[in-house]
């Protein structure tokens, strides 16, 4: 498929890897670029030969959020009817494991974006903020309660009421990025790749379940969680993959996956 505000490539045979490519503009995240980024998470999705999604912007910025100028004069009705970002949330419903790659500014949206994936890796130069408040508005892409999740109530009200940006190491310390990368240019997206090959190497039935568990924590109460994670598991004892899994071990030999 031919885009005009992303590109798409395979960087390993099971790795769609997708770039944010509106770089003047620091991948401000108009309509049109996520309508593209959701078709081809979709394509991904559908697409038994991948394993993994990698989502990444430029070394400037992975996106510096939603698209001001696009948004600047709507009005209440308009936005109310056309139930204006909430194509945003489709991205949430991709069964395949996504990996954000962040490079320096992930603002407002940007930082929505990189919320709504399953692992962030960031690279030192990464910065990440809801400055919304800047501009006389809050976050309306999920950072409110993404964040609050993640990092408690005041790191959230701090970034949310002051629009401050914190570093890639604060990031990582708080628990919103899994690590900081080594320096260098697309040393994230390298490593990101890397994550998203070993999880090609997974059983992928096992893959789609274990990220649909572990999102099953954001919305359910404890023991709701641990009864879904408990008859999920069980589940698992159905799959040709797991009776390889733990023969391939018992038989001290690598497994061959059939995700099946
Ligand atoms: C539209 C944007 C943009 C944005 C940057 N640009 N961010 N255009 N929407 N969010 C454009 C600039 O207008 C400029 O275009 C070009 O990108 C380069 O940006 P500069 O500002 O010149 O670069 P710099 O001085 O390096 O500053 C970088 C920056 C700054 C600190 C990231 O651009 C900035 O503050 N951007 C806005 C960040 C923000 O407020 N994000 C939240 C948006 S609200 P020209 O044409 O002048 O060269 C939001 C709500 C989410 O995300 C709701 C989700 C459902």
């Amino acid at each position: 498929t031919q885009y005009n505000y992303i590109l798409t490539s395979r960087p390993e045979p099971a790795v769609t890897l997708i770039t944010l490519n509106r770089p003047k503009a620091l991948n401000a995240l108009c309509s049109p670029l996520f309508a593209e980024l959701n078709q081809a998470l979709r394509e991904a999705d559908d697409d038994s030969s991948v394993s993994a999604i990698v989502l990444t912007g430029s070394d400037r910025a992975f996106a510096a959020g939603a698209d001001i100028k696009e948004m600047k004069d709507l009005e209440f009705s308009e936005v109310y009817k056309t139930r204006f970002l909430e194509d945003w949330a489709e991205m949430t419903r991709i069964r395949k494991p996504i990996i954000a790659a962040v490079s320096g500014y992930a603002l407002g949206g940007g930082c929505e974006l990189a919320l709504m994936c399953d692992i962030i890796l960031a690279s030192p130069t990464a910065k990440f903020g809801q400055p919304e408040i800047n501009l006389g508005t809050i976050p309306g892409g999920g950072g409110s309660q993404r964040l609050a999740h993640i990092v408690g109530k005041s790191r959230t009200m701090e970034m949310v009421l002051t629009g401050r940006m914190i570093s890639a190491q604060e990031a990582s310390d708080w628990g919103i990025v899994s690590r900081v990368v080594k320096e260098g240019d697309g040393e994230v997206v390298k490593e990101a790749i890397a994550v998203g090959k070993e999880i090609a190497s997974k059983s992928q039935i096992s893959v789609q379940a274990g990220k649909e568990v572990v999102n099953a924590a954001y919305e359910l109460t404890l023991a709701e969680g641990l009864r879904f994670e408990r008859r999920i598991f069980h589940g698992l004892f159905a799959t040709k993959d797991q009776k390889e899994g733990m023969s391939a071990f018992a038989q001290k030999r690598k497994p061959n996956f059939v995700n099946e």
